[in-house]
């Protein structure tokens, strides 16, 4: 990985909740760096989420359907090793599916808090949620989750619970991703807990299919960021120009998606040219998938401890129950 793509993406972890001007400039800056780059928060707008819905669907993408097995099997122990009355915290909640599972096996929970970027999606399903679970207190927060999260004071009171399913701490750059849990290991107290989906490392065919289903759903959820940029910022990509590519990055362990440039043209983007070299890319998104000294390694740094890790019997995904460690790396005493 280049300097260059790095300090991309530490960018990418620090950036603010897209109000129009905010993403306005990230865009802009993204496209006028080298390489290009946009995070992929920006997919995930109504469509965006509607067609990531859909690729959860798909047979060629596991993901969903191995961790809902995964949490299908185990949900009893895990809701012992949560704990009576608890506060579930739930980062970047989507559909609000895989939640439903976890809080009717959990003892009581006392409080649900489902954080999102998709603001109207996030009301919906919050709102079904309190029908279905009149006794748990729901409170929705509509944020960047990569930024600190303030909770009611209320829900300090329980022990908290954070819930980060789906493999989404595979859009992290490694150390991004170890920062990202330090964040959650403040938000949850030194009493917190973590159960984390990761996907896991595999074949090369595999995993590359699941990033190019043949019904062309994901080239369209990669795509349909052009269509947010010429609606919301007012953009000229012509979607006929541009096309998805999907591949396995060895070396980084991870899947990289892009927009290329089918021929060398000119797009105006918020009113600024931005200049393609024929066979250019946007690098949209980044998918890490982790092996068990990388996803260990990756607790540790982000001061929690793995008290249990789950796979399915396919062994494509790990969920995991990480407990949070008394001193964090970085936070307190060093360790060892
Ligand atoms: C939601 C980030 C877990 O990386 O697999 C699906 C998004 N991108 N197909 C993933 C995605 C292309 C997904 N995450």
């Amino acid at each position: 990985m280049t300097t260059a793509s790095k300090q991309e993406y530490t960018r990418r972890a620090t950036h603010t909740y897209p109000s129009p001007n905010a993403m306005r400039d990230e865009v802009l800056a993204g496209l006028q760096a080298a390489p290009k780059a946009l995070a992929p928060k920006f997919f995930y707008d109504a469509t965006g989420a509607a067609l990531f819905e859909r690729i959860t669907q798909l047979d060629a993408y596991y993901l969903t359907r191995s961790e809902l097995a995964i949490l299908d099997a185990r949900v009893s122990e895990i809701a012992a090793l949560a704990g009576p009355s608890a506060a579930l915290i739930e980062y970047g909640s989507g559909a609000g599916i895989k939640v439903r599972s976890l809080l009717d096996a959990m003892d009581a929970p006392a409080f649900y808090v489902p954080i999102d970027i998709s603001g109207e999606q996030l009301e919906r399903v919050a709102a079904t949620l309190r029908d279905d679970y009149p006794n748990v207190d729901i409170h929705p927060l509509c944020a960047d989750y990569t930024r600190p999260i303030t909770l009611p004071r209320r829900e300090q009171s329980h022990r908290r619970v954070a819930f980060f399913p789906g493999s989404t701490i595979g859009n992290f750059e490694p150390a991004a991703a170890a920062s990202f849990l330090r964040g959650v290991r403040a938000t949850v107290g030194p009493t917190g807990a973590l159960i984390l989906g990761v996907d896991r490392r595999k074949d090369r065919a595999v995993v590359e299919e699941a990033y190019n289903d043949a019904e062309g759903v994901t080239a369209a959820f990669n795509l349909n960021l052009l269509v947010r940029l010429n609606r919301e910022l007012g953009a000229n990509f012509d979607l006929a120009r541009f096309r998805h590519k999907a591949f396995f990055n060895e070396d980084a362990s991870r899947i990289e998606m892009h927009l290329e440039s089918t021929e060398a043209q000119i797009v105006t983007v918020a009113g600024v040219p931005i200049s393609f070299d024929a066979g250019e890319t946007i690098w949209t998104e980044a998918s890490y998938k982790y092996d068990l000294p990388r996803l260990e390694r990756l607790a540790h740094e982000g001061g929690f401890r793995i008290r249990q890790l789950w796979t399915d019997p396919e062994k494509r995904f790990w969920l995991g129950f990480l407990e949070a460690v008394d001193s964090p790396m970085g936070t307190a005493a060093p360790r060892d």
